[in-house]
């Protein structure tokens, strides 16, 4: 007890009789800024402060956080109203792309080194912080011809698309597919796999953001706000539904027989695929080291590229969370947390 308490005192503390170990072992940890959220709630509980550094796990690695992607799920777990369904407990630091340079590894890593430029998508978040780590299986090396903001864009938006078009649609050369909310996080990624696929997109957005449909390999753009989908796509094989409800209800009439919805937001109507003769899912996005190299592969190739919007310090996290609310953002909205590395 009595070296206890010397440690005690050592950390401005008065008495170790209530303070846990895990509490000690925090306050031991060096200190890092991060958005820490300590109460659910709306963007207001985001607070920007000190906090400990994490230790990576024998499988992980510490990433010091150059840059850090914006997501819709980020108000959606700092609400915690899927608290149970993501596993999220308080304090949590919200942020799922991560891009950096590893400052270290757990034991068991094999394939990254301390100093390489890396991304991912970590699962459980953190990446709103100077440092975060990845798990092996969560991270793919950075591509190269991207800066750390533009990489910080891709992982979980890149993912996701890559999941619904390749995984769950298995999407091919000569097929047709309807990306809905073309302009959005995911759909700027969608629009732009589904070229390299070699497949052709009708893609939706509103007037503000036909220019980008076009610019991002749409072949045709529909502006939801003037035209009912419907009316211009027809017997497609594959729809992307981001956007859910109507756009989803009015979307299996359009797919052809035997071709698939792949939703995002929304669980498909059975009896609506069975009356067309067509299949669906809902996809759940999930992080993956072997599609991310190949995601960083077409981005080399220059058939991918992000498109990020807005960046915010870290500091103002609160305003990147009150965009990423309103699912209308161009493109990506990016953290940006430290000086690009010279390479
Ligand atoms: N299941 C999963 O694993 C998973 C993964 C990622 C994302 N998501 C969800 O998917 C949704 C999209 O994510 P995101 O990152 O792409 O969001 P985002 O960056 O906010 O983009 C949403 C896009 O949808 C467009 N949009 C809004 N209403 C529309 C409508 N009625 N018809 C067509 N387009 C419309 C917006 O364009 P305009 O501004 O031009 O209207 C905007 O560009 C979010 O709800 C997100 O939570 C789910």
């Amino acid at each position: 007890m009595r070296i206890l308490n010397s440690l005690a005192g050592a950390f401005g503390l008065t008495t170790l009789a209530v303070l846990p170990w895990a509490v000690l072992a925090e306050s031991a940890k060096p200190l890092m800024k991060a958005i820490v959220v300590h109460e659910y709630g709306g963007p207001n509980v985001l607070k920007y402060e000190d906090a400990p550094r994490p230790d990576p796990k024998e499988n992980e690695v510490l990433v010091r956080v150059i840059a850090c992607g914006v997501n819709p799920a980020d108000p959606l777990i700092v609400s915690g109203k899927y608290a149970k369904e993501f596993g999220t407990h308080l304090p949590l630091i919200p942020g799922y792309d991560v891009a950096g340079v590893v400052e270290k590894t757990g034991a068991k890593i094999t394939k990254l080194k301390v100093g390489d430029g890396v991304y991912g998508y970590a699962l459980f978040g953190g990446g709103w912080a100077e440092y975060a780590v990845l798990a092996e299986s969560e991270a793919a090396l950075k591509p190269k011809s991207l800066t750390y903001v533009e990489t910080a864009a891709v992982p979980l938006a890149a993912l996701t698309a890559w999941q619904a078009l390749i995984d769950a649609a298995k999407l091919s050369a000569g097929q047709t597919v309807l990306i809905h909310g073309g302009s959005g996080g995911v759909g700027s990624f969608a629009i732009q796999i589904a070229k390299a696929r070699g497949a052709r997109v009708i893609a939706t957005a509103s007037t503000a953001n036909q220019d980008l449909l076009k610019q991002l390999g749409a072949d045709v753009a529909i502006d939801y706000t003037k035209t009912k989908f419907e009316e211009v796509a027809k017997d497609v094989d594959v729809v992307l539904d981001p956007v859910g409800r109507d756009t989803l209800a009015r979307s299996y009439a359009v797919v052809k027989k035997g071709g698939f919805i792949a939703t995002l937001v929304s669980r498909p109507d059975q009896a609506e695929l069975d009356k067309h003769g067509i299949h669906g899912a809902s996809v759940f996005s999930h992080p993956d080291a072997n599609e991310l190299t190949e995601i960083t592969r077409l981005i080399e190739e220059r058939k991918i590229k992000p498109v990020v919007t807005q960046v915010l310090p870290l500091s103002e996290a609160v305003k990147a969370e009150e965009q990423a609310e309103t699912h209308h953002t161009r493109g990506k909205i990016v953290i940006k947390i430290a000086d690009e590395p010279k390479s």
